[in-house]
C-alpha cells in the first residue's frame, strides 16, 4: 500500500490531498475569495494567499487522512500547466517537505490530473470525522461522499476537459496516453462563460451563477452564431463577440435589456457554448469508434453539459462519465490519483524541476498537442 500526499496550486485554489493506492483519504480546498472582487484571478495576490493556506491545508489533511506525516511515500505536486507564483508556492513546499521526510517526488500535469480524477475511489470505511471527530476549522473544507466510488471507464475513452483555461477532446489509451484530438484555437470555453457573465456583471467567476440564473430561462431565447471550425477544434473568442455586440445593440434600446432578460440571456449563451462543444464530442466519439465518454474540469460542473452529455450518450448507447462536483473544479486529489499510477510506473521528480506556465513550457510529451 503506497500513501501519497499530493498538493494543487496551480491557479486560485489551495489544496492538498492524501490518497492510500487509488482511495481518497482527505482532500482539503481552500478557495481564495479575493479575486471576486477584481472580476478575474489576480496571480500577485494568488501566490500570496497561496503562502498563507499552504500549511493550514495540509496539515488539515493530513489529519483528516487520520495519518502521520511518516506514513507518507511520497509527495505529489502540481508542475503545471497554471500561474507561476502560484505554482512556485505548491512546488517549493513540496519539495521540502519531501526533502525533510526523505521520501521521493511525484510530479503530475494539472490537465492530465483533471481526466484521471475519474479514477479516484472513496474509502471502504467512514473516514475518522465521519466517524463523529471533528472536522478541522476550515474556511472552504471539501466534503467527500457521493459520487467516488463508481466504476471507472475503461480503455480506449474520450474526454472532454473544459476548464476556465483549457477545452481539449482527448482520446485515452491509457493513464497517460493521451492523445488530443482537437482544442480550442483561443479562449477556453470556461473562459468564453466568465467572460459573457462578466458584460452582464454577474461576478467572477461567472460559471456557476450562469449555470444557476440559466434554471429559469428559456435557452432558446436568442441566438448566437458559433464558428465553423475544422476537425474537433474550438474557438470561443467568436462567440464572446457576438454576445457583447448583441447586448451593445439591444442596451441602445433599452438600458435595462440585461436586467430585464437575464435568464433568457444566460439560458441562451449557455446552451450556444454546451452545443457546440458536444456535437464535437459526439462527432469525434462516432469517428473513433468509442463508446465511452467523459468529462472533466471546472465547466464540468455544469448541470446543461452533465444532462446533455448524458441525453447524448443515452441516444447512442454509450456510457457517460460524469465527475462529482469536489473534483470538477481545482482540487488536490486528482493529483493524487495521477501521482499514484506514477509511482505504480516508477515516475520520480528530480528536486531540481522547474514549474512551467503555458508557454514557458518543456511540454510534456504525452499530450501531444497540448499547449496552446
Ligand atoms: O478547472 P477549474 O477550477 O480551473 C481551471 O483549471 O481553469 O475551472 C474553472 C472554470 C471557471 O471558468 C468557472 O466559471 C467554470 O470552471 N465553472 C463553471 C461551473 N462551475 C465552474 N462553468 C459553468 N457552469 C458551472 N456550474
Ligand atoms: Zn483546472
Amino acid at each position: 500500500m503506497v500513501t501519497i500526499l499530493a498538493i494543487e496550486s496551480s491557479c486560485d485554489d489551495t489544496s492538498a490531498a492524501v490518497l492510500r493506492d487509488n482511495v481518497l483519504m482527505s482532500n482539503v480546498i481552500a478557495s481564495q475569495k479575493v479575486h471576486e472582487q477584481y472580476g478575474g484571478v489576480v496571480p500577485e495576490l494568488a501566490s500570496r494567499a497561496h503562502q498563507q493556506n499552504i500549511i493550514p491545508v495540509v496539515d488539515a489533511a493530513i489529519r483528516e487522512a487520520g495519518i502521520a506525516k511518516e506514513d507518507i511515500d511520497a509527495v505529489a505536486f502540481t508542475r503545471g500547466p497554471g500561474l507561476m507564483g502560484s505554482l512556485m508556492v505548491g512546488i517549493s513546499f513540496a519539495k521540502s517537505f519531501a526533502q525533510a521526510l526523505g521520501k521521493p517526488l511525484i510530479e503530475v500535469n494539472h490537465l492530465q490530473a483533471h481526466v484521471l480524477s475519474h479514477f479516484i475511489a472513496s474509502p471502504p470505511t467512514p473516514l475518522p470525522w465521519e466517524r463523529g471527530m471533528d472536522r478541522p476549522n476550515l474556511s472552504h473544507p471539501s466534503p467527500m461522499g457521493e459520487g467516488s466510488g463508481v466504476r471507472p471507464p475503461t480503455f480506449p475513452f474520450m474526454c472532454l476537459l473544459v476548464s476556465g483555461g483549457h477545452t481539449q477532446i482527448l482520446l485515452l489509451r491509457d493513464h497517460f496516453d493521451m492523445e488530443v484530438l482537437g482544442q480550442t484555437i483561443d479562449d477556453a470555453a470556461g473562459e468564453a462563460i466568465d467572460k459573457a457573465a462578466k458584460i452582464m456583471d454577474l461576478g467572477y467567476p461567472g460559471g456557476p451563477v450562469i449555470d444557476r440564473l440559466a434554471h429559469e430561462g428559456n435557452p432558446d431565447a436568442y441566438r448566437f452564431a458559433t464558428p465553423q471550425i475544422a476537425g474537433y477544434d474550438y474557438s470561443f473568442s467568436g462567440i464572446k463577440t457576438s454576445f457583447l455586440y448583441f447586448l451593445r445593440d439591444r442596451l441602445k434600446e433599452d438600458p435595462d435589456f440585461i436586467e430585464h432578460h437575464k435568464a433568457d440571456l444566460c439560458a441562451s449563451i449557455q446552451k450556444t457554448i454546451v452545443s457546440f462543444l458536444l456535437k464535437k464530442v459526439e462527432r469525434a466519439a462516432l469517428d473513433h469508434g468509442v463508446t465511452q465518454v467523459a468529462i472533466a474540469g471546472g465547466v464540468s460542473a455544469n448541470s446543461l453539459l452533465r444532462s446533455e452529455l448524458q441525453r447524448i450518450c443515452n441516444k447512442h448507447h454509450w456510457q457517460a462519465f460524469i465527475p462529482p462536483f469536489k473534483f470538477c473544479t481545482d482540487n488536490a486529489a486528482m493529483v493524487g490519483i495521477a501521482a499514484y499510477y506514477k509511482y505504480l510506473r516508477g515516475e520520480f521528480a528530480d528536486i531540481s524541476l522547474p514549474p512551467y506556465t503555458r508557454s514557458l513550457t518543456p511540454q510534456p510529451p504525452l499530450l501531444s498537442r497540448e499547449g496552446v
